[in-house]
């Protein structure tokens, strides 16, 4: 068992989740240490809020089972110092108590417990409870390795492509508020931002001779170059959600009439993640500088996408992407006879 005023170390390589146990009354800190250890858990204990966050500072425990009734600090307070700090501010607490009033709860989750648990407490919904929060962690900390992951690999892009420099991040943005319009859930809206903000990793595969010609590419060039969806839905794979944006990645210069690649798709065929990107992609591209043309003017890039819509991108989109940029009124004496069969 770990040691109560000089705890253990933990053994390196041990990879059974910690708890800290935080109680001042020897009988039940024992008897929750033993119950923990029985269910494979390795423990560190502390019998005071002090001892406590020195405790949870120096071993990161995966989860705290907090006592509010503490001498010193109380559970309360250990709680929000906790919270204070980057190494204990994500760890679960559940906190203890032999309290039920309304206020003690609330006062417990407005300090940023997680959990609540009153005295005398049942084996089984203990355990529950403590599966439940570690659980709960291990899907957040593979979020964040997901979101690391992805950050990486646009940064790659546009560290290959400097002319793309922040593209990508603005993309994102653009395609998660015509996603929004479009209804899209939080689901989906998550998919197309991550397929907006890969869409273009495939051009780590293609050679800068060509990501960066001055002036025309030859047909050679031009099949290289339309590799890149394709390459970049092979790189996004590995990561675990790419089953919600790879598509997108594959599939964002395809045509609503069917003349883009790699697939040919046309029409509703096309994933609707895929043409929100492809419409706010080349919005993005009209509206920044690039080193063959000026940007356009926000109307100006508006009208293009009304002139392609139908053709090139998703006629039902064209409207609520000028809506969303608040041009909804588009000054319809201005638009192409297209766009004003978009919005029938
Ligand atoms: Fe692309």
């Amino acid at each position: 068992m770990a040691g109560r005023g000089a705890p253990d170390r933990p053994v390196p390589g041990d990879t059974r989740p910690l708890v800290l146990v935080v109680e001042d009354d020897v009988a039940n800190r024992t008897l929750l240490e033993r119950l923990l250890e029985r269910e494979g858990y390795r423990t560190q204990a502390a019998g005071d809020g002090e001892a406590a966050l020195l405790a949870a500072g120096e071993h990161g425990p995966d989860l705290i089972l907090l006592d509010i009734g503490l001498p010193g600090l109380d559970g309360y307070e250990v709680t929000r110092r906790l919270r204070s700090h980057i190494r204990t501010l994500t760890v679960p607490i559940i906190l203890l108590t032999g309290r039920t009033g309304l206020d003690d709860v609330v006062e417990g989750l407005d300090a940023g417990a997680d959990d609540f648990l009153s005295k005398p407490f049942r084996q089984p919904e203990l355990l529950a409870r403590i599966r439940s929060a570690l659980r709960l962690r291990q899907a957040l900390a593979r979020m964040d390795a997901a979101h690391a992951a992805v950050a990486a690999l646009a940064n790659a892009v546009e560290a290959k492509d400097p002319s793309t420099e922040h593209h990508c991040q603005r993309l994102a943005n653009l395609a998660a508020r015509l996603g929004t319009q479009a209804g899209l859930e939080a689901a989906d809206l998550e998919a197309v931002a991550y397929g907006a903000l890969l869409h273009d990793v495939g051009k780590i595969g293609v050679p800068e001779s060509i990501l960066t010609k001055q002036g025309p590419l030859n047909a050679t060039e031009w099949e290289v170059m339309r590799s890149h969806p394709e390459i970049g839905a092979r790189i996004c794979e590995p990561l675990s959600a790419a089953g919600a944006f790879g598509p997108i990645v594959r599939h964002h210069h395809e045509r609503w009439d069917g003349h883009g690649y790699p697939d040919g798709l046309k029409g509703e065929a096309i994933p609707l993640g895929a043409r929100i990107v492809a419409l706010v992609d080349a919005f993005d591209a009209m509206t920044h500088d690039r080193p063959y043309r000026r940007a356009l003017s926000v109307d100006h890039a508006l009208r293009e996408l009304w002139t392609e819509a139908g053709t090139q991108f998703d006629r039902a989109l064209v409207p609520l992407f000028a809506l969303e940029l608040g041009h909804e009124e588009a000054r319809l004496s201005d638009l192409p006879p297209s766009a004003l069969l978009a919005t029938a």
